[in-house]
């Protein structure tokens, strides 16, 4: 009979033989609340912490005083290069029991998890990683949009705006088959991946949302259509939510 799953853990010993683990945290994409109980123990517990610029504040006062704190956010354009954190990963791993490394939303969803687990398995350093709520998921659930509403979404693909859209992917032929797209770090480009979607032959009166700073108390939302997307103002980080669910309970006030 299969036991019960266990959380993902690569359990193997480093070169000095210590057993150490990294536990790679998904920090939620608000405050405490969306904090999962597995990382809120694991901050209690930790000796050091290394910390992206997405997560929130309460979460971070949650790190012990005596714990040991490492910002390697972007800020002003500028963050600590992926070999860098590679290499201080392990490098803490050597030095510290309870090592946390955390990272807003889930730290496999558009979080270079994935790319820190396989360095860190690598150099032998066990890694546990601790899901988390994703910004994906949860900003369109606070704003009232169920992103597969029976009957109108059979789908949902979560996509990267960050250099507008990949002109090899009709996203816009997905939605038109029912898909809904949340569009992650999409905000800057707005104005192209409004284009290439209508270029795809989405309508301008496609439902569209964006949520901006969702679970904490700077939450806003816009409820508009795809044809507004280019001149809203809005500000990072936010999820821009595209298709027919993005319509469903939407106030009569919206854009
Ligand atoms: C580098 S990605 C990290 C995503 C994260 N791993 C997750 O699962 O939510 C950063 C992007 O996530 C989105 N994001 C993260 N937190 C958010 C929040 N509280 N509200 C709205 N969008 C958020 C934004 O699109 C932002 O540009």
């Amino acid at each position: 009979m299969r036991g019960c799953p266990t959380p993902i853990r690569f359990v193997t010993r480093n070169l000095s033989d210590r057993v150490v683990t990294v536990y790679l945290v998904g920090a939620g994409p608000g405050g405490v609340d969306t904090l999962t109980v597995r990382g809120f123990r694991l901050l209690e517990r930790a000796e050091v912490v290394v910390h992206d610029r997405l997560v929130d504040q309460d979460v971070l006062a949650l790190i012990p005083s005596g714990a040991e704190r490492i910002d390697v956010g972007k800020h002003k354009g500028a963050a600590a290069s992926q070999a860098l954190i590679n290499a201080l990963l392990i490098s803490l791993a050597k030095r510290h029991d309870c090592v946390v490394r955390l990272k807003g939303g889930d730290p496999f969803v558009f979080g270079r998890g994935g790319e820190e687990l396989l360095v860190l398995r690598d150099a032998r350093v066990p890694v546990e990683i601790v899901p988390g709520v994703t910004s994906a998921i949860a900003a369109p659930a606070v704003a009232g949009i169920p992103v597969t509403h029976r009957g109108i979404a059979n789908g949902v693909l979560i996509v990267t705006g960050h250099a507008g859209l990949d002109p090899e992917i009709n996203f816009a032929d997905l939605c038109h088959r029912g898909v809904t797209l949340v569009i992650l770090m999409g905000v800057e480009q707005r104005e192209t991946i409004a284009r290439c979607l209508v270029g795809g032959g989405l309508t301008a009166q496609t439902p569209l949302a964006v949520i901006e700073r969702a679970c904490t108390p700077g939450q806003h939302v816009v409820r508009t259509s795809l044809g507004r997307l280019a001149s809203l103002d809005v500000t990072p980080p936010a999820v821009i939510v595209v298709g027919a669910v993005a319509a469903i309970g939407r106030p009569s006030s919206s854009e």
